[in-house]
């Protein structure tokens, strides 16, 4: 754990110092719960998007049968408002459900999760746990709802609340109808959607892993409700290898499925993939995605109203009145089998990811201490990013040996490999000095320009972590880094 401690505050200086995330409004000290991302860490996240959505959407085949699917499936994308209508939160259940149990001290006025007293620190000195203190004065646990709450339009008062999406999903459900009517897809398929999402969590923590501003990759998958337990498994299995083909070790993720009083109040089954985050102790584990089997619950509370559990199944919550508590939208947001000639509420399942949960475990997975030659028969400690190749916020850079000769020809190589990668140009400092900036950065390849290049038009290739140097004639650059990038 002490070495694991360690590294995570090797890991949060490497962030800060070569420009990977800093924190929200620094020069102002900072606000709990939001973080930016730098030069290099907006590469890294916009690498992971564009993985998810390749892998998911843009790059899956509609025709085929993937491996362990029970049939062929469609794939598309949605992307929408931040802001909905707040019925949409109350249909859902997250305007009455979306809470965490809170504490409060009268004396320090410190908020702290009911479930993290024992991991939480009062403010008061010497720092022990809330509670522990003589003059600590805690309130019960109380609800606290953790959607944040904004206004639409000039007037505030309460027709005027609206709510910012504490979760994507909602977007595809109440777009259901829109998606089928308009590109025709057939059960079963899959709505995904990349965007923000916000959490008012009481306690954000460990760097990035619990924000109150963070994005969320997800997928609902509609199928028929006989097939979903095998599309639920199919899922679960898919997601979890996506991260280790990405280099996330198998050895450091787990799928472990929910007991039943973990489970949300929409879902009938959920597995979250883990990874072993080195700021938790041995054997634990940190949620990266949730799989859940969220059964018909947010297509039919659309369409009825707020749901609540009855025996297998759910109905529809009814107030003081005898009405629906929340009534839904009143659409009918069944599907039409035109074949079988029925309708019905398709199930759902979903895989949500988070987009900084996976770029911190990339950076955690990724940070490497090792020793190499310095060239004088020393050998010389290194940071080094092994980062996958698809990504590396850099996948190249391009160094003259010699900053006056080399430069002129190193500059062309630039622009050839510039319309094909993010290709990273630097002049300044010794060979040595640019190696270990661009290790540290995760740059897989570095291209040297030296005295040879002028007259044999080659150039050699360093690998970021084997070391291997390989010279190549300057022609056959782009096949090269294309092959290795990808992988082949
Ligand atoms: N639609 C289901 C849903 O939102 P969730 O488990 O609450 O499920 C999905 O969130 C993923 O979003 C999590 O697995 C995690 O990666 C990410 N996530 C959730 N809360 C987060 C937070 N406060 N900070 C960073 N990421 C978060």
């Amino acid at each position: 754990m002490a070495d694991n401690k360690n590294l995570m505050d090797k890991l949060v200086s490497l962030c800060k110092r070569q420009g990977f995330i800093f924190q929200s409004s620094e020069i102002y000290g900072g606000i709990g719960g939001f973080w930016d991302y730098g030069p290099l860490g907006v590469e890294l996240k916009r690498n992971i998007r564009e993985a998810w959505w390749h892998d998911m959407i843009t790059g899956h085949d509609n025709t085929l049968t993937p491996e362990g699917a029970p049939s062929p499936y469609s794939m598309t994308g949605l992307e929408c408002s931040i802001v909905m209508h707040p019925q949409v939160w109350k249909a859902s259940g997250h305007y009455e459900l979306f809470h965490d149990m809170m504490v409060d001290c009268h004396e320090c006025k410190s908020r702290f999760r009911a479930d993290h007293i024992g991991s939480s620190q009062c403010p008061q000195k010497p720092s022990k746990c809330p509670g522990e203190h003589d003059k600590c004065d805690l309130t019960e646990p109380r609800e606290f709802n953790l959607m944040f709450k904004t206004h639409v339009g000039a007037l505030f008062n309460p027709d005027s609340e609206a709510y910012m999406r504490p979760e994507t999903a909602q977007g595809m459900f109440v777009n259901f109808k829109n998606v089928v009517d308009t590109s025709r897809v057939k059960l079963p398929f899959g709505i995904a959607q990349i965007g923000k999402s916000f959490r008012n969590e009481i306690t954000p923590r460990n760097f990035t892993f619990r924000s109150r501003e963070f994005e969320q990759m997800e997928m609902e998958f509609f199928c028929r409700p006989e097939e979903s337990r095998q599309w639920y498994e199919y899922w679960r299995d898919q997601r979890y290898n996506w991260y280790v083909n990405l280099g996330l070790k198998s050895d450091k993720l787990i799928l472990r499925d929910h007991e039943a009083d973990e489970l949300s109040h929409y879902s009938n089954g959920t597995a979250d993939i883990e990874y072993a985050f080195p700021f938790l102790g041995e054997g634990e584990y940190g949620e990266l995605e949730g799989v859940a089997h969220r059964g018909d619950y947010d297509l039919r509370s659309h369409s009825e109203g707020k749901l609540v559990r009855d025996g297998d199944g759910f109905a529809v919550e009814l107030g003081e009145d005898g009405k629906p508590k929340y009534s839904g939208s009143g659409k009918d947001l069944r599907y039409h089998d035109q074949v079988a000639n029925e309708k019905f509420f398709p199930h759902v399942i979903e895989p949500a990811a988070g987009c900084d949960r996976a770029a911190l475990a990339f950076l955690c997975e990724a940070y490497t201490e090792d020793q190499v030659p310095d060239g004088k028969g020393e050998l010389q400690e290194r940071i080094v990013m092994k980062f996958h190749p698809r990504l590396a916020p850099i996948k190249a850079a391009v160094l003259p040996l010699r900053k006056k000769e080399d430069a002129e020809i190193a500059k062309d190589i630039y622009r050839k490999l510039k319309p094909y990668w993010n290709v990273f140009y630097d002049e300044g400092g010794s060979i040595g000095r640019r190696y270990r900036r661009q290790d540290e950065s995760g740059t897989p390849y570095c291209i040297t320009v030296d005295a040879e290049t002028a007259e044999d038009n080659s150039v050699t290739i360093r690998d970021r972590d084997s070391l291997k140097q390989e010279r190549i004639p300057v022609d056959e650059l782009i096949g090269k880094l294309h092959e290795k990038l990808s992988g082949a």
